[in-house]
């Protein structure tokens, strides 16, 4: 069950605020909500987004993924805490988005969307998303999922794309089953330690009647 709630309201109505202040207090009352989830096993994941205090466990979190060594084409662990923290102001003040959630107030991974680069491709979000070992498959990707698709919808984002490694079956499964369409597989995209990996590309067009082309 999914339950959306603002955990702090602005003191002064709206209506003796400026337009320029509105839309300030209108995107600092969406960057203060929380979403919550139930795990399969019971716990309650909360979903939010990141705030300068998580810059530490995001940058931990990816450096442990990386060292996996087994699911993103980055090599070796790299940015600093720093680079976070300018990420995450970023993400406060502009259409990227930067969530985490948590489990028992514990960080437990993170999903970032970001407009893509080109001009003409600002509808479009990039997304990326990492959840703790030792917290997989309880969850907590599909929360951070669910909740990344209604934030992408207010950025006025139309479509996301995101790909994986076309080995990364979980990824893949957890993709499709929310709809996220494979648009293609770039062939030995990703050399990992010496052996080719295929990348798999997805999309998914936020409103409906863009589906189809
Ligand atoms: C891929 C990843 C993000 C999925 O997140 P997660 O929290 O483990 O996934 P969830 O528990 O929300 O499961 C969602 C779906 O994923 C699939 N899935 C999850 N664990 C799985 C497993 N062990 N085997 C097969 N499918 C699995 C299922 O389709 C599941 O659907 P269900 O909830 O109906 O069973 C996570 O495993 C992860 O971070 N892996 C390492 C980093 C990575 O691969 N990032 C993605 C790179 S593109």
């Amino acid at each position: 069950m999914k339950l959306t709630y603002y955990w702090i309201f602005t003191t002064r109505p709206q209506s003796f605020l400026s337009p320029r202040e509105c839309a300030y207090s209108v995107l600092r009352l969406r960057r203060l909500r929380l979403w919550e989830f139930t795990s399969r096993d019971g716990r309650k994941i909360v979903v939010r987004h990141a705030m300068p205090e998580d810059a530490r466990h995001m940058h931990d979190g990816f450096c442990a993924v990386v060292e996996e060594g087994k699911w993103l084409p980055t090599l070796t662990p790299n940015g600093t805490i720093s680079d976070w923290i300018s990420w995450i102001h970023r993400a406060r003040t502009s259409r990227n988005v930067l969530l985490v959630a948590e489990i028992d107030e514990q960080y437990v991974g993170h999903l970032s969307l970001q407009p893509e680069e080109w001009d003409a491709s600002q509808h479009v979000a990039s997304l990326g998303l990492i959840v703790m070992k030792g917290y997989r498959g309880i969850g907590v990707g599909r929360s951070l999922m669910h909740v990344a698709e209604e934030v992408a919808i207010e950025n006025e984002f139309e479509k996301i794309i995101l790909s994986t490694f076309s080995s990364n079956e979980k990824a893949r499964r957890l993709y499709e089953s929310l709809g996220y369409e494979l648009v293609g597989i770039r062939r030995r995209h990703f050399k990992m330690f010496g052996a080719y990996v295929d990348e798999a590309l997805y999309e998914k067009h936020l409103s409906p009647e863009m589906g189809s082309h």
